[in-house]
C-alpha cells in the first residue's frame, strides 16, 4: 500500500545519502523470514557498520593484549588505542577533559555507579530524589532501590497524559528537599524530548545536580555537556552503532571528586597496604578490573562514523521520519499512537496498538513480513500506567531506516487487520 500524502517521502531534508549509508551495514543485506529485513527496533540496539566490526576484529587479530600492563609493543599499541578512545568520546560530547569520561557496560551501569557512588554518599532520610514517570527502568529501579535504602522518596516531574512534562510549576518542585535529578533526554517509548535545559537550569539555580539518561538521545543527535551544564550524563554504545557491553558515564569533575568507586580491584589503585588502599586519580578509580578493550575500540570507530556521517543531519533526518510516520499514521483509525502529537518535540520513536490486538500478536505478524519491532512494555512500566495500557508496538529508526521502511511496516499493520478481520 502506497501513501497518498503531503509529506515528502524522498530525499530526506538531510541531505544523506541513506542508500549508501546503508552499504556500510551488512545486516541490512538480509531477509528475515523469507522477505526483505527492514530493521526497526532501534531504540533496543542499533545495527554495527562494517567500520565497527573491523575495529574489534583488527584489535583480536593483529595487536590483542591487555593494556596499561604490558611492556611489549602489542599492549602499548592496545592501550594507545584505548585511551584514544576516551578523548574521541569527550569530544564527542563536549566535556573538557578527557577523564571526566568513564567506561562502564552501558547506561543501566553508569546510572548504577553513580547511585551507588554518589547517592549513598549523599541522599539520606527524607530527602527527595526527582525523577519522571517516563523514566526507563535503568533510571527509575535504581533510584527507588536508593530510596528505600536510604528513607528517601521518589517525586516525579509532572506528565501530561501524551508523556510530555508540564514544566510550569518545576520551580515549586524544589520546595521539598530534592538531593538529585535524574531525568530521560529522550523516552525510548515515545521518542519525547524533554527541555532539558530549562531542568538542568532550575535544578541548579536550587544547588541540586542533575543526570541526564542519554541511552537514546546520544545516538540521534549532538550532544555538549559542557553547554547543556549537565552533572552526569550516560549512554550505551550499542544504540549507536557501536558494540554491546561499552557505555560512558560522563560526570562533571565537582561530581565526580565527591564519588566512592563502585567497584575495586586491579588497575584502580596506586598503593596497596596491609590494612589501607590509595586510590588512581579519574577516571582509572572507577574502572576497576580489565575494561572491555574491544568493546572501547569498537565504540571509538562508531564515533568516529556517526561524526563522518553527521549528528544534525542525523537528527534532521529523522525528524523527517516521524513527521512521514505520524502523518501514515493518521491513515488507520483503529490505530492509536501514544507520544505528543507534535512532532517536532520527538526523536524517531513511533509507540501504537492497533485496535484491541495484543502488540505480541502485532509483532509476530510484522516479523513474517521481515519487520522486526519491539513489543510489551519496553522496561517501562510506570509510562505504561500513565497511558493505561500493558503494552504497545515500538517502531523505532536510526540513519539507515527510510520512508520505505516506514511504507513497510503499514504493509504490514494492513496484514494485521485482514487477519483480524478489522
Ligand atoms: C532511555 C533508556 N535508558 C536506559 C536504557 C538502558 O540501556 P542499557 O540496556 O544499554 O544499559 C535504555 C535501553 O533501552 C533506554 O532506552
Amino acid at each position: 500500500m502506497r501513501s497518498s500524502l503531503s509529506v515528502d517521502k524522498t530525499p530526506s531534508r538531510s541531505g544523506l545519502d541513506i542508500a549508501k549509508i546503508r552499504e556500510d551495514f551488512p545486516n541490512l543485506g538480509k531477509s528475515m523470514r523469507g522477505k526483505p529485513f527492514v530493521y526497526l527496533d532501534n531504540g533496543a540496539t542499533s545495527l554495527k557498520p562494517r567500520q565497527v566490526i573491523e575495529s574489534e576484529i583488527r584489535y583480536y587479530e593483529e595487536y590483542c593484549a591487555n593494556i596499561h600492563r604490558g611492556v611489549y609493543e602489542f599492549s602499548e599499541i592496545a592501550t594507545e588505542e584505548y585511551d584514544s578512545v576516551r578523548s574521541k568520546v569527550a569530544r564527542f560530547i563536549g566535556a573538557p577533559e578527557d577523564g571526566h569520561v568513564i567506561f562502564t557496560r552501558g547506561t543501566t551501569e553508569s546510572v548504577n555507579v553513580v547511585m551507588h557512588g554518589w547517592g549513598r554518599k549523599n541522599v539520606g532520610e527524607g530527602d527527595v530524589i526527582l525523577i519522571s514517570e517516563i523514566e526507563h527502568h535503568a533510571n527509575y529501579v535504581t533510584w527507588q532501590q536508593l530510596a528505600q535504602e536510604k528513607g528517601a522518596r521518589l517525586e516525579f516531574i509532572p506528565a501530561r497524559p501524551d508523556g510530555s512534562f508540564d514544566l510550569s510549576g518545576l520551580d515549586a518542585l524544589f520546595e521539598m528537599p530534592v538531593k538529585i535529578v535524574a531525568v530521560t533526554a529522550m523516552s525510548n517509548v515515545t521518542g519525547y524530548k524533554p527541555d532539558i535545559k530549562t531542568i538542568i537550569d532550575t535544578a541548579h539555580r536550587h544547588d541540586v545536580p542533575v543526570l541526564v539518561d542519554a541511552a537514546q538521545y546520544a545516538s540521534h543527535h549532538t550532544v555538549n555537556v559542557a553547554e547543556l551544564d549537565c552533572d552526569f550524563l550516560c549512554f550505551s554504545g550499542h544504540k549507536m552503532c557501536g558494540p554491546t557491553g561499552i557505555g560512558v558515564l560522563y560526570g562533571h569533575e565537582r561530581m565526580l571528586a565527591d564519588m566512592d568507586p563502585y567497584m575495586y580491584g586491579g588497575d584502580m589503585v596506586v598503593r596497596v597496604k596491609r590494612d589501607t588502599s590509595t586510590f588512581k586519580p579519574l577516571p582509572e578509580r572507577f574502572e576497576a578490573g580489565t575494561p572491555n578493550i574491544a568493546g572501547v575500540i569498537g565504540l571509538g570507530a562508531a564515533v568516529e562514523y556517526l561524526q563522518g556521517i553527521g549528528m544534525d543531519a542525523i537528527a534532521e533526518h529523522e525528524a523527517h521520519l516521524i513527521e512521514y510516520t505520524l502523518s501514515r499514521a493518521a491513515e488507520f483509525p483503529d490505530l492509536v499512537s501514544y507520544g505528543p502529537a507534535d512532532h517536532s518535540t520527538r526523536g524517531g520513536i513511533f509507540s501504537f496498538n492497533l485496535g484491541d490486538v495484543h502488540s505480541h500478536d502485532v509483532g509476530s505478524i510484522l516479523d513474517q513480513e521481515g519487520v522486526a519491532v519491539r513489543t510489551g512494555f519496553h522496561c517501562a512500566q510506570p509510562i505504561m500506567r500513565l497511558f493505561g495500557v500493558p503494552g504497545t508496538v515500538r517502531a523505532s529508526m536510526y540513519l539507515y531506516n527510510d520512508t520505505d521502511d516506514i511504507d513497510m511496516l503499514f504493509e504490514g499493520l494492513d496484514k494485521v487487520r485482514g487477519i483480524f478481520n478489522r
